[in-house]
């Protein structure tokens, strides 16, 4: 049986009508970049996520670029992140001209270590940036412990976490910035390229609607060093469609996880996701560590039988050639590495079938004694 590693095609086809007819509204009014539908849905986003405002963005790399400006983060801060993350967290330090420092994760919620933030801190430290990895949470309230006793802006980099909570408040809405991503493959995907920003802070809100729309404030009037980060009209449509969905959706994510761990939890050669106590993630990637054994060999023998599966992420940031100037060696980031080294993804999407999830586990548990002699 073939079990794509996403299914985008199943999911369009569920709210073909509906999203028709938004974008159908916004080229009646050719109403292309930013306008009622974008405005429209940063309305409903906020109110999903928890905050007073929400920004809407032309992606998630961006949004976490205009969140450090707006936190005044410059050439020489500090910026703490995860080894553990898509290469964006980092590009957006970068483009202000301030340094990713790099702080472990922690084994079970694959999250930034709130311990060894701590060490990581000195006295160029502007910002922290938890990463919600696969759509759980860092452990927020350590974190923003820490943010308060250091005088420390925090920025969620909440891209693969839209609905994950901790304590019942939702990715975003904690720190003073979170942000989106709304790539294609996302909890919550455009049809192209989208992100945002919420926060609770008006000020920040205000100027980060600025600053997208080449810092205008009134016409021709730019107030500052600007940029072209709006969001499109149409992508604001589409968004706000699928967001009356996403609740369902990530319940849907969140039973298939349940059924993978039901059918796949007691193999010892397996370590499947734990979740951190008073979590609830929202299963963005589902991510499995092959204990013994090769995960390429293992990869290999299910996409010969129909099942994709993924590698997110093979290479911790600071090893990145882009990154080699940080002077980082194997063995900085033992616990990120360890993951990396080991981890592979498996289909994870509200679409899947049940005889997909079947499919999924009955052929892991006929190759994996494979893998493990292809070790031996
Ligand atoms: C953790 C994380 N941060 C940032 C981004 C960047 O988002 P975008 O691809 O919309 O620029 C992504 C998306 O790939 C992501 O997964």
């Amino acid at each position: 049986m073939k079990v794509p590693f996403l299914d985008l095609p199943a999911q369009n086809r569920s709210v073909a009508g509906e999203i028709r007819a938004a974008m159908d509204e916004v080229i009646d009014a050719s109403a292309f970049i930013l306008g009622p539908a974008v405005e429209r849905f940063e309305r409903n986003f906020a109110k999903f996520a928890g905050t007073s405002h929400c920004v809407g963005l032309n992606n998630g790399t961006t949004s976490l670029q205009m969140a450090l400006i707006a936190a005044g983060v410059g050439p020489g801060d500090e910026v703490i992140i995860t080894p553990l993350t898509w290469v964006s967290t980092a590009w957006a330090i970068s483009y202000v001209g301030a340094t990713p420092v790099f702080a472990d994760v922690d084994p079970v919620s694959y999250t930034l270590d709130p311990e060894l933030v701590r060490k990581a801190i000195t006295p160029k430290t502007k910002a922290i940036m938890p990463v919600h990895i696969y759509g759980q949470m860092a452990d927020m309230t350590a974190l923003m412990a820490i943010a308060t006793e250091h005088k420390l802006v925090v920025i969620e980099d909440a891209a693969q976490a839209h609905g994950a909570t901790q304590n019942g408040r939702s990715a975003g809405s904690i720190g003073h910035i979170g942000s989106f991503s709304f790539y294609p493959g996302k909890n919550l995907g455009a049809f192209g390229e989208g992100g945002a920003i919420v926060t609770n802070d008006e000020s920040i809100a205000k100027r980060i609607a600025r600053l997208r729309d080449h810092a205008q404030q009134g016409r021709h009037n730019h107030v500052e060093i600007g940029f072209n980060t709006r969001m499109e009209g149409l992508q604001g449509a589409v968004l706000d469609v699928k967001l009356r969905h996403l609740p369902a959706w990530n319940d849907a994510r969140r039973r298939h996880a349940r059924f993978y761990e039901r059918q796949l939890g007691s193999i010892s050669e397996l370590q499947l996701p734990r979740v951190a106590e008073g979590h609830d993630p929202v299963w963005h990637v589902y991510c499995v560590q092959l204990k013994t054994g090769s995960r390429d060999v293992l990869r290999d023998a299910l996409a010969e039988k129909g099942i994709a599966t993924g590698v997110h992420y093979p290479t911790p940031v600071p090893y990145q050639p882009a990154y080699a100037y940080l002077g980082h060696r194997v063995g900085d980031f033992p616990v990120a590495e360890g993951i990396m080294n080991s981890c592979f993804s498996l289909p994870m999407y509200a679409e899947l079938t049940a005889e997909q999830l079947t499919a999924v586990c009955d052929s892991l548990k006929e190759l994996l004694p494979m893998t493990k002699r292809h070790a031996a």
